[in-house]
């Protein structure tokens, strides 16, 4: 009888830590003995959350499975450090020749006039004085996605970082886009905003064109003067020298900068301008990366 007794308990220790404690925990997650970290919980639900709102596949290249092949010229670009607050990167062939080709020839049938966005409000007819050009939503084909994955990998495949769609913006004569920021001050408000761009020029047989920046600082060596207007050079604007720094428009070339410090808001220094164009036509491309973090992360 005894015997039986000291067996049975015996048993019955390991029983209950491996079996009867953890259902206990499943059934009653609430004792506080056994709940999650609160905090982590409620970060964790909000993360779910906000992800599911506002990534739209319509505005952001979302990650669909396609698998990404390069066909047209693979990474051979160069980096010059043009800034380092705001960060500003000077790429040469980001693209390849054929690559900038590509994206002129689909962007064809899908050119409609830009239209320019007031605050939250769409206006109905595009304001021609602030901007003037054509523009076009370009369908994720493979080169365009060989290229979404380079800007990605470009800034180090940062977490909560999407790119957008990409659209190209024709410029005839006169055509041209008044200063302006990229981004919106979100970060704060919606959780999100732009947190870089990439100015891609994919066509520049033209004049004038070129991307002005009035409150960066022209760089002193004239090796820049291949990238940018120096004095006493054509094109650099109506009326003669812009302020600041103007980046020509160069095939396959890009600037890249960022828009935002690390709490969110927005770098003055990113004010910025599509110069008119005097004579020929120029094709740029926008990259620009939605940064979208877990509430409370700015
Ligand atoms: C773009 O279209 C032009 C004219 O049709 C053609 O000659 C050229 O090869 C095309 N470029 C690319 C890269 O597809
Ligand atoms: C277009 O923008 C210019 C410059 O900001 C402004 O003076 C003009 O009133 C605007 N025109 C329309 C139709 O909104
Ligand atoms: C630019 O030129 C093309 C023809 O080359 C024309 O179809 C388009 O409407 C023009 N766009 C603007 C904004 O003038």
């Amino acid at each position: 009888m005894l015997n039986f007794n000291l067996s049975s308990i015996f048993y019955l220790i390991p029983l209950y830590f491996l079996v009867i404690a953890p259902l206990l925990r499943q059934l009653f997650p609430s004792d506080p003995a056994f709940a999650p970290d609160s905090g982590y919980g409620s970060l964790y639900d909000d993360e779910d959350e906000d992800t599911s709102i506002q990534l739209n596949p319509e505005v952001l290249s979302l990650d669909d499975g396609v698998p990404v092949t390069c066909d047209l010229g693979s990474d051979t670009y160069r980096l010059h450090i043009f800034a380092q607050k705001p960060l500003v990167i000077y790429i040469e062939n980001f693209l390849s020749g054929p690559e900038a080709g590509h994206l002129v020839n689909i962007s064809l049938p899908h050119y409609t006039p830009s239209t320019l966005y007031s605050d939250s409000t769409h206006e109905n007819s595009p304001n021609t004085t602030k901007r003037l050009s054509d523009r076009a939503l370009l369908p994720r084909d493979a080169v365009v996605r060989c290229i979404e994955s380079r800007a990605r990998a470009f800034q180090g495949w940062k977490p909560h970082l999407y790119i957008e769609r990409m659209w190209t913006q024709r410029y005839n004569v006169s055509g041209h886009y008044t200063h302006h920021y990229d981004w919106a001050g979100t970060a704060r408000g919606r959780g999100g905003d732009r947190l870089s761009t990439f100015m891609v020029y994919l066509a520049a047989e033209c004049k004038g064109g070129g991307t002005n920046f009035p409150r960066l600082r022209r760089p002193r060596d004239k090796k820049w003067c291949e990238f940018v207007e120096c004095d006493g050079e054509e094109g650099n604007g109506e009326g003669g020298r812009n302020e600041g720094v103007t980046f020509k428009p160069i095939k396959g070339n890009a600037v890249f900068w960022e828009n935002l410090r690390a709490d969110g808001s927005g770098y003055a220094e990113t004010w910025h301008a599509a110069v008119p164009v005097e004579e020929g036509e120029k094709v740029g491309m926008n990259i620009w990366s939605w940064y979208q973090p877990p509430r409370g992360r700015w």
